[in-house]
């Protein structure tokens, strides 16, 4: 069939990424996506910057948020990043024009992923986010096809990989803080502020996008409770080793009786449980449905091949026409969250 044609906006750990990817893996994704995929535009801040993929079959826009309506284009991928921004200008023009839009962006669908959702279902394009969350783990495709038929009662896990590499580096080999963050920055794991890792607000806008999908609710990022992993010191990953207990970031989400209670905080978490045996940039993800019982979804993360690898799944669903709601249902049918009366908990 006639190719589906990708405009590529940013250029970094996950733009390089899905590039390699699909060159690496070009005859199987053509075969599945009964089409092949190919990359007709891109578009990054510096032309010049060495990126280690040959860019130059590859029409080059200097201007990013044009890529939304490239004539060529079918769909255009967003690995830029920000809430606001050149993100957000590329999501409305791209869907605006009934294009489909894949992104890794969870801070942006965390802040407008209603609006956005409706762009998309107006215009009976497809909004895809699977990279967003939990990076290679197909968490979103899991819950939102896998556990559909489910009333989910609760979904928690480790949802930032810098963090739980910080927390597990510093446990296994007693080192500084500062000093495991740097690592995982050179990892191409931290998020562009890395203090959006460390305090936690990475993972609970990933904790808004996954209670949306699970409860059939709008992201409700502003009333998640968060806390992050900046005032750990070694010495309370010992004294909870001590106690028999691990050190890990959780971002909980439950329906209670007054609404949906959304936290993220670090948790003691006690030897038995499969995330206490969750290590470096691995993520995992917990739901309980009241059919299927416990689901655990693990896997990596972070990085640029896992989260590659998430973002082309969504290219190869764009290709064969299978794509439905972005979220739990139709975006005019999710309700608002009802924050729950959290009082001190
Ligand atoms: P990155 O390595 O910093 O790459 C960002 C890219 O966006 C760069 O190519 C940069 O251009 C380009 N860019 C930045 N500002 C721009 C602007 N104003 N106009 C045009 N282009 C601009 O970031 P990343 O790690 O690949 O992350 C990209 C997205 O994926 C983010 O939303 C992030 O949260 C998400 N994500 C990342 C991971 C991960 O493990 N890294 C995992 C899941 C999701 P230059 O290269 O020219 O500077
Ligand atoms: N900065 C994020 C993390 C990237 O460390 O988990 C993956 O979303």
């Amino acid at each position: 069939g006639d190719a589906l044609r990708v405009a590529l906006a940013g250029l970094g750990t996950v733009g390089g990424g899905v590039i390699r990817l699909l060159d690496a893996n070009r005859d199987l994704i053509t075969r599945r996506a009964g089409r092949p995929i190919e990359i007709v535009a891109v578009s990054a801040r510096d032309r010049s910057k060495d990126r280690g993929v040959d860019l130059s079959r590859f029409e080059w826009v200097d201007d990013t948020a044009a890529l939304a309506s490239h004539p060529n284009a079918d769909v255009v991928v967003e690995l830029i990043g920000g809430s606001d921004g050149p993100a957000l200008t590329l999501a409305r023009t791209a869907l605006g024009a009934g294009r489909g839009f894949v992104t890794a962006n969870k801070a942006m669908l965390a802040h407008h992923g209603l609006e956005l959702a409706q762009k998309a279902e107006e215009s009976n394009a497809a909004l895809k986010f699977e990279a967003a969350v939990a990076g290679g783990i197909p968490v979103i495709k899991g819950l939102r096809e896998g556990a559909a038929a489910n009333a989910i009662a609760r979904v928690y896990g480790i949802l930032n990989g810098t963090c739980n590499f910080i927390l597990s580096k510093m446990e296994a080999e007693g080192r500084d803080f500062a000093e495991v963050l740097a690592e995982a920055q050179a990892l191409g794991y931290a998020e562009a502020d890395p203090s959006f890792d460390i305090d936690g607000v990475d993972a609970a806008h990933k904790l808004s996008i996954l209670a949306a999908i699970a409860f059939g609710t709008q992201p409700a990022f502003d009333d998640v409770a968060i806390g992050g992993v900046r005032h750990v010191l070694a010495a309370d990953i010992a004294q909870a080793a001590s106690l028999g207990y691990r050190v890990r970031l959780v971002g909980v989400a439950e329906e209670g009786a007054n609404g949906l209670f959304q936290r993220v905080h670090p948790h003691l978490v006690p030897l038995d449980h499969p995330l206490a045996h969750v290590t470096g940039s691995t993520n995992a993800v917990v739901a309980e449905g009241n059919f299927v019982g416990r689901l655990l979804f693990q896997g990596a993360g972070a990085g640029d091949g896992p989260t590659a690898s998430a973002v082309v799944a969504d290219l190869i669903d764009i290709a064969r026409g299978e794509y439905g709601a972005s979220f739990a249902m139709p975006a005019h049918e999710l309700t608002a969250a009802v924050k729950a009366d959290s009082g001190e908990r």
